[in-house]
């Protein structure tokens, strides 16, 4: 396979806790994200789930250079860009752009589709001439399926659906090669969220586009991923193709959160394990020491709070020719069948 376009390396986020009013001091540290390493490859999409608190926004942030990792490095195409800045700093963001979750509150109320979907050509004059503009706008409206017509339009003049075409047209403004999207369906309606999801698929088709693709709904990441990392409390817990994730799950939490998953098939409801889960997921301000779901785990053993688990194809698995030979951060890592997504 090709050099991957994005190398995310030990990855770590630590927001400070800290106590006091006028002398502020540290007194802890939340670990949003702590340790999280994985690629993206051009052209395909990375889906990343895990339930709330995770760290998923955070990654996000991170790769779109909101915030500055505590330590571990981004490559783009083989360069570290957490230590680039200024005008080297700019020419590599221009490839990345991100489509944030709430069409409604990531739009300016104040500003019509067309200065909202050019402003990213005022950071980035180079991307079209001045005189070019509108008509650049247009063609992005057309792109993602609006009228060019609407671009003196306001956002409160357009429904959920069109407004998250006018994000997404705004991500594509400077011809990105990866978009970063954060829950980039969550807020529509179900019949409304199938429509975004096939412009994103064909837009990725038209322009050769890398999704890094965060959401908590299980069944679209399996639809549009090709490759999916499930989270657990800042660090990734297994990661695989999607019928690697999907039909052959090795670790616990995977299996939990697969099983959680409404089952519309009453034959295969009956003939496969729910596993619920116990217990709160722990605070990322005292994670627990060794594998971090042994609080949770069904399986954990003495050596699960004394030993981390690392993300790597268990030794145990390596020859399973089913699938099951794929990145799992689990000391007894192996397959169960679980009520999963069709
Ligand atoms: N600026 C911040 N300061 C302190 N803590 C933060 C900050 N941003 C995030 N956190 C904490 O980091 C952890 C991870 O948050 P993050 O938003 O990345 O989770 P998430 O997986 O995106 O969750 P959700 O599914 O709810 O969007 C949470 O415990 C959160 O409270
Ligand atoms: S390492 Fe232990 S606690 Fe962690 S998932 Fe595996 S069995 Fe469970
Ligand atoms: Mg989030």
């Amino acid at each position: 396979m090709a050099e991957p376009i994005l190398q995310v390396r030990d990855l770590v986020k630590h927001f400070p806790l800290t106590r006091g009013i006028l002398f502020k001091r540290q007194v802890g540290a939340v670990r949003a994200v702590d340790g999280v390493s994985f690629d993206l490859h051009r052209g395909e999409t990375l889906g990343i789930v895990g339930e709330s608190g995770c760290g998923k926004s955070t990654v996000a942030k991170l790769l779109m250079n909101l915030e500055r990792p505590t330590s571990g490095q981004i490559l783009y195409k083989g360069e570290d860009i957490t230590r680039l800045s200024g005008r080297a700093l700019k020419a590599v963001r221009r490839n990345i752009q991100m489509v944030f979750q709430d069409p409604y509150t990531s739009l300016n109320p104040r500003m019509t589709v067309g200065d909202i979907i050019g402003e990213p050509f005022e950071i980035h004059p180079e991307a079209a001439p001045k005189g070019s503009r509108r008509q650049k706008v247009r063609e992005l409206l057309d792109v993602v399926g609006l009228n060019p017509e609407y671009i003196n339009r306001y956002p409160h003049q357009f429904s959920g659906g069109q407004r998250q075409r006018i994000g997404i047209a705004r991500g594509l403004a400077l011809n990105p090669e990866i978009i970063i999207c954060d829950e980039p369906v969550s807020a529509l309606d179900v019949s409304v969220q199938a429509q975004v999801i096939n412009l994103m698929e064909r837009l990725q088709n038209e322009f050769d586009l890398a999704y890094l693709f965060i959401a908590h709904d299980l069944s679209i990441v399996r639809h549009i991923s090709d490759r999916v990392g499930v989270m657990y409390l800042g660090r990734i817990a297994e990661i695989g193709t999607d019928a690697e994730i999907y039909d052959r799950p090795t670790h616990p939490y995977t299996q939990a959160l697969l099983s959680a998953v409404p089952q519309p098939d009453p034959e295969a409801r009956d003939t496969r394990e729910r596993i619920l889960l116990s217990g709160d997921v722990p605070s990322p301000a005292n994670p627990p020491s060794g594998c971090r779901f042994r609080t949770r785990c069904w399986k954990a053993q003495d050596r699960c709070a004394e030993e981390t688990p690392l993300l790597a194809v268990p030794e145990a698995l390596a020859k399973a020719e089913d699938g099951a030979a794929h990145a799992s951060a689990c000391h007894f890592a192996e397959v169960k069948d679980v009520v999963h997504a069709a």
